[in-house]
Formats: structure tokens, sequence, C-alpha cells
């Protein structure tokens, strides 16, 4: 079964998601938090769209959580586009957002749009997401030109993960907060519908959802942006690391694989798998098989 996009029943896009933040604008009280998930697949897809949650990002972090990589940097268009077409198929209302890998957008703005363009044609995508501020300018616009929602992300950028010697949380001088906030700017002028505030002070990115008008999206960045992301297997239980402490983990599903394998090995190897009832028969009720005798 496929699922297909349809405006006008529920479906989240892109200027709903800009008219949510204009309606917070102007009645704080009733704004409705942005609720947004990786999703690397057709069932977690599925199921996190069946749960409500608005926005699916087909994240270049998993590079790390599915593939097992030390950092995003060697995931590939092909990887991610791959992904984004089993989440488009897993999906029916949120909007589906496809993270643009490192060095597919880092040449120059001709290449990254001719590869946002296969995540719109092959993937399914929706939008795309670019990491970086005052530096996509360019790239931003000429998306945006090409009809291709873009999504911003500032602050802790794991694509630049050598050049800031770690994953640190950013802004927290004077001078940096300065820089974020241009970066967060320039984001929106440059025509984005949306930017994510990774890994900055709770106060930087309360201020940086007050003077945008469009909605900010944090991951480490507090309670007062206007949405809210999570890397799937974090919150899942599913990730072999200590979580950064803004990573609440909702589920252990890592024990409950872990405990399922296992009572699964010892049911085979005693006999209890399968049983007589988890097993085909004869049509004749157990007539006996003539032996092949095998010359
Ligand atoms: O790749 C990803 O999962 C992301 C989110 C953390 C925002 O970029």
């Amino acid at each position: 079964m496929s699922f297909h996009p349809s405006v006008g029943d529920g479906k989240i896009t892109v200027p709903e998601l800009l008219q949510r933040k204009s309606q917070a604008a102007a009645s704080p009280e009733k704004a409705e938090k942005i609720t947004c998930l990786t999703a690397y697949d057709y069932p977690s897809a599925r199921l996190l769209d069946e749960a409500g949650v608005d926005v699916l990002l087909v994240g270049d972090s998993m590079g790390m959580v599915v593939m097992g990589y030390d950092n995003t940097l060697p995931v590939t268009v092909d990887e991610m586009v791959l992904h984004t077409r089993a989440v488009r198929r897993g999906t029916r209302r949120a909007l589906v957002v496809a993270d643009m890998p490192y060095g597919s957008y880092h040449a120059d703005a001709a290449e990254g749009v001719r590869n946002a363009v296969r995540f719109m044609k092959e993937g399914g995508a929706e939008a795309v997401k670019v990491e970086g501020g005052e530096r996509r300018l360019e790239l931003i616009s000429r998306l945006t030109e090409a009809e291709i929602p873009v999504m911003g992300h500032v602050g802790l950028t794991p694509q630049s993960v050598h050049a800031m010697g770690g994953y640190r949380v950013q802004g927290k001088s004077g001078e940096a907060a300065e820089q974020l906030l241009r970066d967060a700017h320039a984001v929106e002028m440059a025509g984005a519908f949306a930017v994510v505030l990774e890994g900055m002070p709770r106060e930087l990115a309360a201020q940086v959802t007050r003077e945008l008008r469009i909605p900010t999206i944090g991951i480490g960045a507090g309670p007062d942006c206007d949405g809210q992301i999570l890397v799937l297997h974090d919150m899942l239980g599913l990730t072999f690391q200590p979580l950064p402490k803004f990573a609440r983990q909702y589920a252990n599903l890592g024990e409950m694989i872990s405990n399922a394998a296992k009572q699964y090995c010892a049911d085979v190897k005693n006999g209890q798998f399968p049983s007589d009832g988890e097993s085909y028969h004869m049509p004749q009720g157990g007539k006996r098989l003539t032996t092949l005798r095998l010359a």
C-alpha cells in the first residue's frame, strides 16, 4: 500500500507551520507547539505519522544511529534518498523533510540545488534541511527559487564536528551569541520556512524564537522554541552511547529487543519454538509420507 500527501485533510504543510508561528505571535496562550522526530524507514515513519508527529526529518543522524558511523560525515546522497523514499511511503499526514548530507551542498549552490532536486523527485521529500547560517544565504535563496522549501539548522551543527572541535554547546559567549543571532536571521532572510536550533543556551534560543517570524525547532535548546525535535533512536533507547542531557528517553526498546532475542534463542534451543500450533500439517491429517530412496 502506498500513501500520497493530499493537502486540506489535516496534512501538515509548510504554510500550515508558518501559520502556527503567526498565531503563536498573535496569541501565545493558544500557540500549538510543532512536534518533530527523525525517521529513517517505513515502519517507524508509519508509526510516528499515525501517532500525530507533525514533521518527520530523515536526518543524516541515520549515519550514526542506523549505520554505526562515528559521525554524520560519511553519509551519501544516495543513502539519504533511499531512506527518504521509505519514510515517504510510510507517511500520510506529517511533513517529510530530508537532511542534505555533508558534501552535497558545500562545493557550490548549483550542486546543492541539483542534489536537493533529487530528494524532491526521487525521495518524495517536501522540504530539505541544510546546516549553517550566514554562509548558506546564497544556497537557501537558490533552493527557495527552485520551489524547494528549506529548513535551516544553526548552533551546534553536527556536520561541522571537526571545525567545532567536538559536539559543543554553541553561543555561550556574548560574541558567539551575536553570531548565532545573525545566522538565524540570515537563514530567515534567505527564505527558509523554519530553523533548527541545536545545542545552545535556553535564553539565546528564546531570543531567536522571539525575533524570527519563522518557527524555531529546538534540540538541546530549551523549552521556549516553537517546536522540538529528538533523534528517534535516542528517545526509544536504541543507542549505545550515553545520551546528552536534553535527550529524554521515552522507552527502552533496546532492552525489549535484547530480551526478546534471548527468549527466542532459549526457546529454539530447548525445543519450545516452534510449537505444533506454529507448524503446518499435511491435509490428510498426518498420513505417513512415502520415504524417498535416493540412489
Ligand atoms: O540529523 C538529524 O537527526 C538532525 C537533527 C538532530 C535535527 O539534524
